[in-house]
């Protein structure tokens, strides 16, 4: 065999892979998170007031899985419970009142333990997650400086204080919520995209590490909310599609840019990763800080 066929062989085994993993999930895949964690479980999501975080609540609400959100902003909590009462009266609904950007302040994640310690939570979603865009040297240190720390602090600390309590269950779930953009290099999002790879190294190493407990790394491209000015266009999903594709894979996959039109954006960038995404990356990037800016 030649060269050729070998490369061949190779491109046909990684698709075959590729196709093998997809199949596991059309398969096995299960949006419902009570078939998955059991009855009565309870979902906890932080940042749930707004975007991806409120898109969990409605779904989990749909679904009947009660549901603890962790907010700043106690009228916007309060306005969201009652929505979710609308989809469902049925759940239990609980709010906890925690400002990310003060995490690091002593007792900020024993507090928020002491208020949920005696739920049964199956799944933990951490969602809470800021962006700040723009030429690094002109950024604000106070707003990189929040950025780091809301991106990165909760999800370790959450995982921490909560993983006790998912170790107890049978089965239950995480949920972290990455980023496309932690997947390549980012211009005008440099620190924003090394949060959200912390965020994806962080998850698919507790999936190796714990048992019974499904770490799901959230890479999604654009999702339609405030954080992206509520853009839409051809490659921005809404987020309910960005949640159920994420529910759906959960327990199948340590990561996933959930919705399918992410992750053919995905392994498109995947396959041209290296010389030539350094050039397309930075193209895109510029084109859409400027239609933002
Ligand atoms: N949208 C996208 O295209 C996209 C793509 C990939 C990944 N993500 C990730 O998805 C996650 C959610 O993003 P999103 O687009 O849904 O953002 P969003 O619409 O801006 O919502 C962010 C949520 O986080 C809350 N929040 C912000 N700072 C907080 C703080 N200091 N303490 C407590 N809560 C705080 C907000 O609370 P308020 O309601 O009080 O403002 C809001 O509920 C983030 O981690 C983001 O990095 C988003």
């Amino acid at each position: 065999m030649d060269i050729i066929e070998w490369i061949g062989i190779i491109v046909l085994c990684y698709f075959g892979y590729l196709f093998i993993k997809e199949c596991k999930v059309i398969i096995f895949g299960n949006p419902n998170v009570q078939q998955k964690y059991g009855k009565g479980c309870w979902a906890l999501v932080t940042g749930a007031t707004d975007g991806i975080g409120k898109g969990f609540c409605q779904e989990f609400s749909r679904q009947g899985v009660n549901v603890c959100i962790v907010a700043r902003n106690k009228s916007k909590a309060e306005n969201l419970i009652e929505e979710l009462k609308k989809i469902n009266g049925k759940p239990q609904y609980k709010i906890v009142i925690a400002d990310f950007q003060n995490c690091l302040q002593e007792s900020f994640f024993q507090k928020i333990y002491q208020e949920v310690k005696d739920l049964d939570i199956g799944l933990l979603v951490n969602n809470v997650g800021v962006l700040t865009v723009g030429e690094f040297h002109k950024t604000s240190d106070v707003d990189q400086q929040n950025q780091i720390i809301i991106n990165c602090i909760p999800v370790v600390f959450m995982t921490k204080y909560i993983l006790p309590l998912l170790k107890k269950r049978q089965r239950s779930g995480v949920i972290n919520l990455s980023s496309l953009a932690g997947r390549f290099s980012n211009p005008y999002y440099q620190v924003y995209s090394a949060t959200k790879a912390f965020n994806d190294y962080f998850t698919r190493s507790l999936q190796i590490e714990v048992e019974n407990v499904d770490f799901l790394s959230l890479r999604p491209g654009f999702v339609q909310t405030a954080m992206v000015k509520n853009q839409t266009d051809l490659l921005t999903v809404s987020t309910q599609q960005c949640v159920t594709s994420a529910l759906f894979q959960l327990g199948n996959k340590e990561a996933t840019a959930g919705h399918i039109i992410h992750r053919i954006q995905t392994l498109i960038f995947t396959l041209v990763e290296g010389k030539l995404m350094d050039i397309i990356s930075p193209i895109i990037a510029k084109q859409l800080y400027k239609q933002k800016h």
